[in-house]
Parts: C-alpha cells; sequence; structure tokens
C-alpha cells in the first residue's frame, strides 16, 4: 500500500485528480471506477478545474460508481446518480452512455447486479478505483461482516453508516435501509484502487485498514491484498497510523525514483 499524507483536504483533492488525470491523458480510454460521499467531491471539482482549463478529456472513457441507494431513483436529490451528475458528469464531456450506476429501482436485484458485473466486465475490467472509506471502515457500501469475496449486491446498512449519512437526508429516518454495492471481491478485481480520505472522523478506521489486520469487521483491510493501491489522507486522518514516519520516508524516496534521481537515493546511474 503506497500512503501519501497531505497537509489538508485541498492537497488531498488535488493528488487523487492528478493519479485519475494521468491515467486518463495516458489511456483516454480507461475505465474509472467512481465514489460517492463527501471524500471525492474536491477530486472531482480539481477534475472539472482541469477539464475546463487544461482541456482533460472524459469523452473515451467508460465510469462505473460503487454504489446506490435501493429505493431511489436517478432523480431522487440524494441519489448517487443525481450526485453523479451534479458533482461530475454536468461538468465534464464525459459520454452519458458510458456512465454507469447500479439501479436502485431495479424489480429483481439479483438480475440487476449480475448485469452490472457483466457490463464491468464487457469494459474489460476497472482500471482505477476511486474509494471514500465509512467511519466503520466500509468501501462502497460493504459494512463490517461483508464477505471479502462478495461480488455486486443488495446490502443492509449499519445503524452508523445511517446515522452517518442522515445529514445529508435531514434525519435518519429518511435515510434508506439498503443499498446496492459493488462487493469487495468486485473492487479488489480493480487494476488500481485510490483512496481518499480527510478528518480525524475517518482516522480509526484508517489504522484499522492500514495497519490492522485484514478482518471483514473493516472491509476496506481487504485493500492490503491488492497490489496496488495508493491511499491519499490529509494530516488528520494519518493522524492515528503508527508508522506515519516511514510513510513519509517512502513517499520521499518514490518521489525522487520518478524524478530519476537515482544519485540521490545511491543507486547506480546508467552510463
Ligand atoms: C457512503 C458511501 C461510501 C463512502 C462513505 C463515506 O457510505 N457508500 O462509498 O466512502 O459513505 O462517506 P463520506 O466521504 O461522506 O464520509
Amino acid at each position: 500500500m503506497r500512503v501519501i499524507i497531505e497537509q489538508d483536504s485541498g492537497s488531498v483533492a488535488r493528488r487523487a485528480a492528478g493519479f485519475i488525470a494521468a491515467l486518463l491523458r495516458s489511456n483516454p480510454s480507461c475505465v474509472l471506477g467512481l465514489a460517492t460521499g463527501s471524500s471525492p467531491i474536491g477530486t472531482y471539482q480539481e477534475l472539472i478545474r482541469l477539464h475546463r482549463d487544461e482541456g482533460l478529456d472524459f469523452s473515451r472513457a467508460t465510469t462505473f460508481n460503487l454504489d446506490e441507494y435501493a429505493g431511489l431513483g436517478p432523480d431522487h436529490p440524494q441519489s448517487y446518480r443525481f450526485f453523479m451528475q451534479r458533482q461530475l458528469f454536468d461538468h465534464v464531456n464525459v459520454t452519458p452512455d458510458h456512465t454507469h450506476v447500479p439501479d436502485g429501482l431495479a424489480t429483481d436485484f439479483a438480475v440487476s447486479c449480475a448485469a452490472y458485473e457483466a457490463r464491468i466486465r464487457a469494459a474489460g475490467g476497472i482500471d482505477l478505483q476511486l474509494l471514500g472509506i465509512g467511519s466503520d471502515g466500509h468501501i462502497a457500501f460493504n459494512e463490517p461482516g461483508s464477505s471479502l469475496a462478495s461480488r455486486t449486491r443488495l446490502k443492509s446498512l449499519v445503524r452508523e453508516t445511517i446515522r452517518d449519512n442522515a445529514r445529508f437526508f435531514g434525519s435518519e429516518a429518511l435515510v434508506p435501509r439498503l443499498a446496492v454495492t459493488m462487493g469487495v471481491g468486485t473492487i479488489l478485481d480493480a487494476r488500481q484502487c485510490l483512496l481518499v480520505a480527510a478528518g480525524r472522523g475517518k482516522a480509526e478506521a484508517i489504522r484499522g485498514m492500514v495497519e490492522g489486520p485484514i478482518t471483514a469487521s473493516n472491509t476496506a483491510s481487504a485493500l492490503q491484498m491488492h497490489p496496488h493501491v495508493c491511499v491519499v489522507l490529509d494530516e488528520d486522518a494519518a493522524s492515528m497510523l503508527e508508522r506515519r514516519e516511514y510513510y513519509r520516508d517512502a513517499e520521499r524516496c518514490q518521489l525522487l525514483l520518478e524524478a530519476g534521481e537515482r544519485q540521490a537515493l545511491g543507486l547506480p546511474v546508467a552510463g
């Protein structure tokens, strides 16, 4: 796991957007896995800026969102489809037909979830999956206790998530009890995962994910099994990590390597 600690949520957003923009530039037809919640909003704002100011092109990309509330349609202001339109899709040149969000109004969820998985496979799999993390360590809506091999399915939300998300709905009673979510196994199939988190409220979940045991009690910890994960944190979200200083050292080495500064690292320089 590559752990990057930035000073504040603004630099987290710029860094995360930088990774996504680099992928879009090197592979304009890439398949992006997208996330909702407050965590990725800054990243989307930076991507919109890069589209506007630097012509970052989304027209050939395909997107798959992680999850959707069951029972909410695309016009419901708290649906994740609505969120994606407002926070990103309406402001960049993504091709509408290329954007996918699980169907919250399916009449048969087993069928629509299997179809969602099939669509991801048909698109060639997800190149980069953007993720936030719940305060209980969930990724997408894979609540504690979810199988680490799970696929897209209907999932009941735990009370902590309902409480956390009540701020968007006005009251806990209005938060849906069920969601359609990619499984942990679906997420682990992505070629690369990029998780963003900011604020003290995420510090414990982040410690469990990065330094705790792999456990269904913190489904994000399954990312420890993935060979290409980058976690971008602000100081507060990183505040409970025991190996903070090591991650900073490792990141300095990584940046020197990327800049070709091999000498500074005591490595042999060619020719
Ligand atoms: C929801 C979403 C998750 C998200 C989490 C954290 O539960 N399903 O994908 O990571 O909220 O939300 P926030 O970023 O608002 O803290």
